[in-house]
């Protein structure tokens, strides 16, 4: 038998040669296991654990050691104070997307049953948050991934959110005509020969989530050119992107003919989401 305390420091010799945040990976697992929360670790580390409680913890020590993400080994990660089933087929969410949330969230402020669109939802993360926020918004949300589609409505329905349409689209292909007051996104948006693709978490998320043509730059022209159509009247676009495609993406924007063009600044305070608005009919 071994206690909390002793199977902690264990397990974070054991990861600090592979990962920055070596206690709190081997707390979190630890809770994984125990379905506990982090404060009973704190409040019991001399408490016993059973043979098999250890041999399942270090089982996913051992994971963690060969580099697969916290988030695939639990199963789950909480975005926006909620807590979402994440798999090996979706990114795991960030929290750089909640930019994305706290834009919309203003920016619906005064339209009451307002209508958006969440252009590839993998998870589902942006949609669920947004329906949850404001129960009396109707959100469409598509992925050409089917598996992240399920697991997107797996969260809806954990979370028991009804007013949400999924539907199997290469971005704006299968969405009826029909006009929007927000079109939001966190597409691809990486280049394919950009280093970060072979470090951390990244290396375990699929590419498909991840990879976009023209240095990243594909998927947000395509996005930002056909959100015309499906914008009313000062309606807003909203896209993630990377760091350091502000300059490019707002000539995008431009090139296409929206106005108030805007960059914001993430937590860490990285230009991180663009925002405009479309001006016709
Ligand atoms: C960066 S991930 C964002 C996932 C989620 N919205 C989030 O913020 O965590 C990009 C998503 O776009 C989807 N995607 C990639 N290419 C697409 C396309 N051509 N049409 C629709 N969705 C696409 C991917 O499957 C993935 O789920």
């Amino acid at each position: 038998m071994t206690d909390i305390q002793s199977s902690l420091t264990e397990a974070c010799r054991k990861l600090a040669e592979i990962s920055d945040s070596a206690e709190l990976d081997a707390e979190v697992l630890l809770c994984h296991i125990l379905n506990k929360p982090r404060s009973h670790l704190r409040a019991w580390p001399e408490k016993q654990l059973q043979t098999e409680q250890l041999e399942q913890f270090f089982q996913l020590i051992r994971q963690r050691r060969q580099g697969i993400p916290i988030a695939y080994i639990t199963g789950n990660r909480e975005f926006w104070s909620r807590d979402f089933k994440v798999t090996p087929e979706v990114l795991i969410p960030r929290p750089d997307t909640e930019l994305l949330i706290e834009l919309s969230l203003e920016l619906l402020h005064s339209i009451s049953k307002p209508r958006i669109i969440d252009l590839g939802t993998g998870s589902g993360i942006i949609a669920i948050t947004l329906a949850a926020e404001r129960p009396d918004i109707e959100v469409l949300a598509t992925d050409l991934s089917p598996t992240a589609l399920a697991i997107a409505r797996q969260n809806a329905e954990i979370h028991q959110i009804a007013n949400i349409e999924f539907i199997h689209s290469c971005w704006f292909n299968n969405v009826p005509p029909s006009k929007f007051d927000l079109i939001i996104s966190n597409p691809p948006y990486i280049a394919a020969n950009d280093p970060h693709l072979s470090e951390g978490d990244v290396r375990f998320e699929p590419s498909s989530a991840l990879v976009a043509e023209d240095q990243g730059l594909n998927d947000i022209r395509n996005i930002t050119d056909n959100a015309r159509r499906y914008l009313h009247k000062n309606g807003s676009l909203l896209i993630e992107h990377g760091y350091d495609q502000q300059t490019e993406v707002q000539a995008i924007f431009k090139a296409f003919d929206y106005i108030n063009i805007k960059t914001h600044q993430d937590l860490s305070g990285n230009p991180r989401v663009t925002t405009a608005q479309w001006n016709a009919e």
